[in-house]
């Protein structure tokens, strides 16, 4: 049965990627995840704000002003917080592809252009196989539009390709006015691949303590139809690899990804409900739901059900929403 796919110039033997979380944290359990048969592992990210704090302290040690820098810094979260800090993140790369021959790719965390990114090239050096930049921004500046949004990750991914020779992945948030139009720009602009979609962490409040909280919920597989029809609708029209992550939780749900035009899909709530192990149920229930079902290959799958082969493509647009609208029956 042929499972192979190709990620970012990498071929695999099948798209089962362990996605970016602490589950590579320790050594112990990026091997486990190799045991049970992870096509590649994602590294938890290094953010922006870790990287331009520690640049600023630098700055402060050469200059000798302590009070510029604790105003500056004062709105980033303390270095405390974080797992691993810039240099940290660097070895502990290192040390996680000495123990595993599976690639492994590094995350980079931020939302704006700058010297940060130069932290890609220092994970290229310690041996990443790729790089995934996670842009996760807030967007609730009034002053600054959508477009200058796009612009700042346009040219981070462009300033990302000028310095490194390993591929880029951008994981991108669903909310842009016109999703489709500017992942074929970050397509364009030399983007080696698409990450759809970060989970949106939205804080709540709790009404007695009169506090806004947080808390992580883990996905279910509900959330994988938002990324279904986003990559449904790029699969047809990017050069570049696509990878789901948010709501893969099953084989099935494997395979809904690849028919939507997925070359990997990132697992993670998952691996950390049921342990690295679960990556082995999950391919042998994907070799059973194929068997089962007569397919003998996972690349003539890919992209069936895209927007462009789907036997009811309209059902990924406005004809959707009214349809779902008018099919509600009383139980
Ligand atoms: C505990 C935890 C830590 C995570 N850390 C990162 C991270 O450092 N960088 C990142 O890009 N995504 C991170 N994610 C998001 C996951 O990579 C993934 O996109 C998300 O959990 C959706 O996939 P899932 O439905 O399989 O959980 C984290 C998720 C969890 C649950």
């Amino acid at each position: 049965m042929d499972l192979s796919t190709t990620y970012l110039g990498m071929s695999l033997p099948h798209p089962m990627v362990a996605g970016a979380s602490p589950l590579s944290d320790e050594l112990d359990t990026a091997r486990q995840l190799e045991d049970a048969g992870a096509a590649a592992i994602v590294l938890r990210s290094l953010f922006e704000e870790q990287i331009v704090r520690e640049q600023m302290a630098d700055m402060r040690y050469q200059d000798g002003n302590d009070e510029s820098f604790a105003e500056a810094t004062s709105y980033f979260p303390s270095p405390e917080l974080f797992v691993l800090g810039p240099d940290e993140y660097v070895n502990h790369l290192r040390r996680v592809k000495e123990a595993v021959r599976i690639p492994v790719i590094a995350s980079l965390n931020g939302c704006t252009p700058g010297g940060w990114l130069s932290y890609g090239k220092l994970m290229e050096q310690g041996g990443a196989d790729a790089l995934e930049l996670n842009v996760y921004h807030a967007a609730l500046d009034p002053e600054m539009s959508g477009a200058e949004i796009e612009l700042e990750t346009v040219v981070m991914v462009c300033e990302l390709k000028r310095i490194m020779k390993i591929s880029v992945a951008v994981k991108l948030s669903p909310f842009f006015t016109s999703f489709a139009h500017f992942a074929l720009q970050l397509d364009r602009e030399g983007a080696d691949g698409l990450v759809l979609f970060n989970r949106f962490y939205e804080a709540d409040i709790d009404v007695q303590e009169l506090q806004v909280t947080r808390a992580l919920h883990l996905s279910d597989s509900s959330e994988l139809l938002l990324r279904l029809r986003g990559i449904a609708a790029l699969a047809p029209r990017v050069k570049g690899s696509l990878a789901v992550t948010g709501g893969v939780h099953t084989a099935v749900d494997v395979v809904k990804s690849t028919m939507a035009g997925a070359h990997v899909t990132q697992i993670v709530s998952a691996l950390l409900l049921n342990g690295p192990g679960y990556l082995r149920k999950v391919r042998r229930d994907l070799e059973v739901w194929m068997d089962e079902n007569e397919w003998s290959s996972l690349p003539e799958m890919r992209g069936n059900m895209g927007v462009d082969k789907a036997p009811n493509p309209n059902a990924y647009e406005r004809a959707n929403y009214m349809m779902m609208l008018q099919s509600w029956e009383e139980a």
